[in-house]
């Protein structure tokens, strides 16, 4: 008497678990997102807000041809280009008659396609009027991508830099003739004009746009 009452509770109990157990499963499986890689080939147009200061950033995208090109303009100042390549090299340029140009080296290639692989997920929040899915990678950034389109639109760092992202053209791509470091740039005898970084991505990624926003320590 006392068993066969006993033995149908546990069934049941088995059941609950069972069910928990797989909605959990598929939950962290199945349901998480993951950020949408990087197009090969984009444009986009960036509203930068770095403690206050504010510019905008024309970035060109081009994973094919191993390169990567911000174009800086601060408010009422420097239009600064920052020009890197895949075997390590940024250029950091003017193209005014300031003719100014430094060159720098870093031990790592432009962004991956992939680079946001890894990234830890924090759910949904509404940023710019957008509902987001939000992810965070290595305390460095937060990622905030359109739930519905998959495009990128808002990115926070750790330094208080944050990007508003106002067109997001896939495939679109900058003529070879206009990734062309000027002259000056070549040839320079002034031992500070080269400099290498130990340099990780995350460096590489920020340090174009912070020379950028304090554009007089070239
Ligand atoms: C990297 O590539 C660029 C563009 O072709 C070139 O100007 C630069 O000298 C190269 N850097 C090195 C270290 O080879
Ligand atoms: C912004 O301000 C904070 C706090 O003062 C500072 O820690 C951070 O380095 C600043 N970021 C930049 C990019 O200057």
């Amino acid at each position: 008497m006392a068993s066969a009452t006993k033995h149908p509770a546990i069934l049941i109990v088995f059941l609950i678990h069972c069910l928990c157990l797989s909605r959990s499963s598929s939950k962290s499986t199945d349901l998480t997102p993951t950020p949408a890689p990087w197009p090969p080939q984009f444009y986009s147009l960036l509203y930068m807000n770095v403690n206050g200061s504010n510019q905008i950033i024309d970035l060109w995208y081009d994973w094919p041809k191993g390169r990567n090109l911000n174009i800086i303009q601060n408010q009422l100042g420097k239009r600064l280009y920052d020009l890197e390549w895949d075997n390590g090299t940024s250029f950091f340029y003017t193209l005014d008659s300031t003719q100014e140009c430094r060159t720098k080296h870093f031990e790592v290639g432009i962004l991956r396609p992939d680079w946001l692989d890894g990234a830890h997920y924090l759910g949904q929040r509404e940023v710019d009027g957008f509902l987001c899915n939000v992810w965070e990678k290595v305390d460095f950034i937060w990622y905030y991508e359109d739930v519905v389109t998959k495009r990128p639109v808002h990115w926070r760092f750790f330094n208080g830099m944050s990007a508003h992202v106002m067109t997001f053209k896939e495939g679109a791509v900058r003529e070879d003739e206009k990734w062309q470091a000027p002259v000056y740039c070549f040839g320079t005898t002034d031992p500070k004009a080269e400099t290498t970084s130990a340099g990780n991505p995350r460096e590489r990624m920020v340090d174009g746009v912070l020379r950028g926003s304090m554009s007089l320590s070239m």
